[in-house]
């Protein structure tokens, strides 16, 4: 085992801050895909090993094996056919049998045959009734899980634990609910869970190392079989912890946790690391499916903790809910949609101050059993809607429902709508934070805004076919740069990608090694950026190697070092240039360049350098119209590329953002028509289309997501043959940051490339092949002390790098010259500039530092001294390759 994990082993196996280990009961439930193999109930027993060397006391709750639940739905609607019924009785049996092979256990031995009979029997009824009732759906559907729960108990016999098996009916008994339907009875059952000393000193006298019992199932007054619901086992697990006032609560799946949006949908989700019972619930009552929506009040009433487990990787740290969670202040932790909804709008017909208009309203609902989800009303109308995929709203039940509401309001309903929830504790007091958001939704159709009483959630009514956009930009602007750790961990894409998280091990800076050489060079010249050719080549490989892309450009606005520029040029590289000067000076800098290898993609500049651009063959983008307009005859037949806005931003900055309505860049989507026109009437040829989303994205699926959104716009442009998806390739800057994940972006390419063959695939990354092989070398000119505050005032100055203080951007901050000595001060990093803002670092931990030491200033190879200045009339900071 590797360090790394042993120290989360400890993390996350210890209890946490604020736990206290009143007993020493933890109750572990495994869901379906957590029990389906051989290899699942190994990583159970490790789990159980784990929990009982630090004395746990374990209750294990097993769901049926992934797919047995549907199956045995499936027997039941099919009952009338003997035929099918066989087919399906035969898919189950074989399920099990696969598992009890796997494991070495009997399919034969008493306990498991009588369960397979009891199955059997009850499906040959079926096939005479023709007709299943919910008190018999509720036996049939149990037998997934005993069954289940039998093999496990005779496999972890042999594993040597102390196990004992509990039905689970007899302990579990459902309220009485008069009002609930004999649906709701027997299929949709809920149990008390107040603390219950019989059942624990039941289940203490069983002296059992392990007790394996079932979820999803209880039974009734009557002794007879019923359901929790389904996905009613983490409910299970939550009213026997509660009972038996266990100290832990953990539910291991296939996730290690809720995202901060559905994975499925958005790959740069991130898992949600910490969070309280509220924005538990309110996340898994709006639809994220990791946790069942009963499970969270059982275990908030009585404040016991719940820990979501990575089956497949136990020694993963994944989410813990409690009333200490770490992000307990005001803060959005997720952007969820909900498709399906329908909105009905109801205008009262005389009513202003008509006393009981709402009441009647809602005894319609009640009366055609339709659960609301929101509600808005005004002087004369009331707004609802209706989830129809929690409600099973089929056409019979709304036609009944708009017939009696017709006879007391005037009725408007919206189908095929959605909504754009954002979740997290005390959104009231965050609108500030929250503005933002309503960009997103400008040209859309907003139906309703609804801020719930709980102050747990801000939804949106939208349009369905509007829905996926806005909550990809939502999703961008809170989450694309949150750090990892505390809250937030890392993003979908990282942890279910073929690199594992572990292996991204930080790797010694090249400067490390050279700190003998760097100190002299500072000593003769400072500030002074020096450069590492061999730390651009790795890089300049690793984005070429495997050959998705048929052609890279630098973008050489990130830095224009001749020998830099000469070596890119001889790995094969083209050229992004921005400006007439950047194309004359690459002419000037590489002897025998060729227009062709250089694009040119400039913004609100003057058409001659188009013109010029053109004379020396350079392929050329346009990001607006208006040059076109101006100056027909310049384009007239010519082959070009258009650069589209998909209007979702990212970068590590609002600067570097270069989507989205309020950014100077790209062609919106709605001038295609206008775009069409002047192509046929000027002859344009569309050779390419570009896209550039923002600087310093380390989200991997952003190049593919770009594909598609230019593939879409190809339709229009059969000529188009490449996509040009743009630079922003981020690095890591910071402690905590984690690396893009080049291979998964590759491999998303990859896929966009088998589904769309006919394109080639163009990038233009600027930073990330040069950023990490410069560094900006400073001497220590003066110290100063204000009360507390230290500052170390060095000779670089925000004109040498301006990076910190035009973005806030974090570089390393080392002194060189005593590298390995311990860190004892914390002091702002300043320059000679007359401006407050002359910062270089932010609390800095250095060691004891005095005059002409030399510091070093790390990732400054891209954006460096390229956005140097005299300002001040300051030379700014020369550069050496080394
Ligand atoms: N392509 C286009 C159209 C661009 O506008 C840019 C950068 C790039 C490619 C290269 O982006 P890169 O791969 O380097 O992220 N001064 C800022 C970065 C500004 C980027 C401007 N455009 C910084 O220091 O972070």
């Amino acid at each position: 085992m590797k360090k790394d994990q042993a120290y989360l082993i400890l993390y996350y196996f210890m209890p946490g801050e604020g736990e206290v280990v009143k007993n020493k009961w933890a109750v572990l439930k495994f869901g379906g895909s957590s029990v389906e193999n051989a290899s699942c109930w190994r990583n159970i027993s490790q789990i159980i090993r784990l929990r009982r060397s630090q004395d746990y006391r374990l209750v294990v709750v097993c769901s049926a094996i992934s797919g047995v639940s549907n199956l045995l739905d499936k027997l039941i609607s099919q009952c009338q056919s003997q035929e099918q019924s066989k087919i399906i009785l035969e898919d189950i049996y074989l399920k099990h049998q696969q598992l009890c092979d796997q494991l070495e256990v009997s399919i034969d031995d008493d306990l498991i045959a009588s369960e397979f009979q009891k199955l059997r029997n009850l499906a040959q009824g079926l096939n005479l009734l023709q007709h299943c009732s919910p008190n018999i759906k509720a036996q049939m559907m149990s037998i997934g899980e005993m069954l289940l729960t039998k093999i496990g108990f005779l496999w972890l016999k042999k594993q040597a634990f102390k196990t004992r098996f509990l039905d689970i009916k007899q302990h579990l008994v459902c309220e009485k609910e008069d009002y609930a339907s004999e649906y709701q009875h027997f299929l949709n059952a809920r149990c008390n869970y107040a603390s219950d000393e019989h059942f624990k000193t039941f289940i203490e006298e069983l002296d059992a190392e392990v007790i394996l019992t079932q979820g999803f199932l209880a039974s009734d007054h009557k002794n007879q079989t019923v359901l929790l619901g389904r996905g009613g086992s983490d409910t299970s697990a939550a009213y026997i912890g509660s009972k038996i006032d266990a100290t832990r609560v953990e539910i291991w799946t296939d996730v290690p946790g809720m995202f901060t949006a559905n994975p499925k949908e958005i790959s740069s989700a991130k898992l949600i690391l910490s969070l309280n019972y509220h924005e538990a619930q309110e996340l898994a009552t709006s639809g994220a499916k990791v946790l069942h929506p009963r499970c969270i009040e059982p275990l908030r009433a009585r404040g016991i903790p719940l820990y979501i487990g990575w089956t497949q990787r136990p020694e993963y740290q994944g989410m813990k809910v409690d009333q200490h969670a770490k992000g307990n202040f005001a803060s959005v932790k997720a952007v969820i949609a909900k498709r399906n909804i329908q909105m009905i709008s109801m205008d009262s017909i005389g009513m202003w101050h008509e006393v009981g208009f709402l009441a009647k309203v809602f005894d319609c609902f009640k009366k055609h059993s339709l659960s609301i989800d929101l509600v808005t009303t005004s002087q004369s109308n009331v707004t609802v809607t209706l989830d129809t995929t929690t409600n099973l709203v089929n056409s019979d039940d709304l036609e009944g429902l708009c017939d009696d509401l017709s006879k007391i309001c005037k009725l408007n309903i919206q189908r095929s709508l959605a909504s754009v929830s954002l979740v997290g504790s005390h959104i009231r007091s965050i609108l500030h934070l929250v503005s933002p958001v309503f960009k997103a939704f400008e040209d859309r159709n907003v139906y309703l805004i609804s801020q719930s009483a709980s102050d747990l959630n801000l939804t949106f009514l939208v349009d369905s076919s509007d829905v996926d956009h806005i909550v990809q930009k939502i999703h961008a602007m809170f989450f694309d740069s949150v750090e990892e750790g505390g809250v937030f961990g890392p993003s979908w894409e990282d942890l279910f990608t073929k690199t594992p998280v572990e292996s991204f091990e930080e790797k010694q800076p090249w400067w490390r090694k050279e700190k003998d050489k760097l100190i002299d060079i500072a000593k003769e010249s400072s500030p002074t950026y020096v450069y590492h050719l061999d730390v651009i080549s790795e890089a300049i490989l690793s984005l070429k190697d495997g050959g998705v892309f048929s052609r890279v450009n630098f973008a050489m606005k990130a830095n224009s070092h001749p020998k830099i520029l000469n070596l890119i040029y001889a790995h094969g590289l083209g050229f992004d240039c921005v400006s007439i000067e950047e194309i004359k000076y690459l002419f000037d800098v590489i002897p025998g360049i060729d227009g062709s290898s250089i694009f040119f993609s400039p913004n609100f500049v003057g058409l001659s350098e188009y013109q010029q651009a053109f004379e020396r063959s350079c392929a050329v983008t346009l990001d607006n119209l208006d040059p076109i307009v101006q100056y027909p005859e310049l384009f007239v037949g010519k082959e070009i590329f258009l650069r589209f806005d998909p209007e979702v931003s990212k970068g590590h900055h609002k600067y570097v953002k270069t989507a989205g309505k309020e950014s100077k860049f790209g062609i919106s989507m709605t001038e295609m028509e206008h775009v069409l026109r002047l192509r046929k009437e000027l002859n344009l040829k569309i050779i390419g289309l570009h896209v550039h989303v923002g600087s310093g994205i380390r989200s991997a699926h952003t190049w593919a997501d770009n594909a598609y959104f230019l593939e879409k716009i190809a339709r229009h442009f059969p000529e188009a043959k490449v996509l040009n998806l743009g630079g922003g390739f981020g690095i890591v800057e910071k402690p905590g940051h984690r690396p893009l994940n080049i291979e998964l972006m590759k491999q998303s390419l990859e896929e966009f490339k088998k589904a769309f063959p006919k394109f080639e695939l163009w990038i233009e990354p600027g930073r990330f092949l040069v950023a990490n092989s410069g560094v900006l070398l400073t001497e220590v000119t003066q110290l100063k002390e204000k009360g507390d505050k230290k500052f170390v005032g060095v000779n670089a100055g925000m004109n040498s790098l301006l990076r910190p203080a035009l973005y806030g951007s974090y570089h390393e901050i080392v002194n060189l010259s005593k590298l390995d000595d311990k860190l004892e001060i914390i002091a702002d990093v300043v320059g000679p500039i007359c401006e407050s803002g002359d910062v270089l670092g932010y609390q800095r931990s250095l060691p004891k530092t005095l005059k002409d030491d030399v510091l070093l200033i790390s990732t400054a190879g891209a954006y460096g001294r390229e956005m140097a200045s005299e300002y001040n009339k300051r030379r700014p900071a020369g550069q050496i390759i080394l």
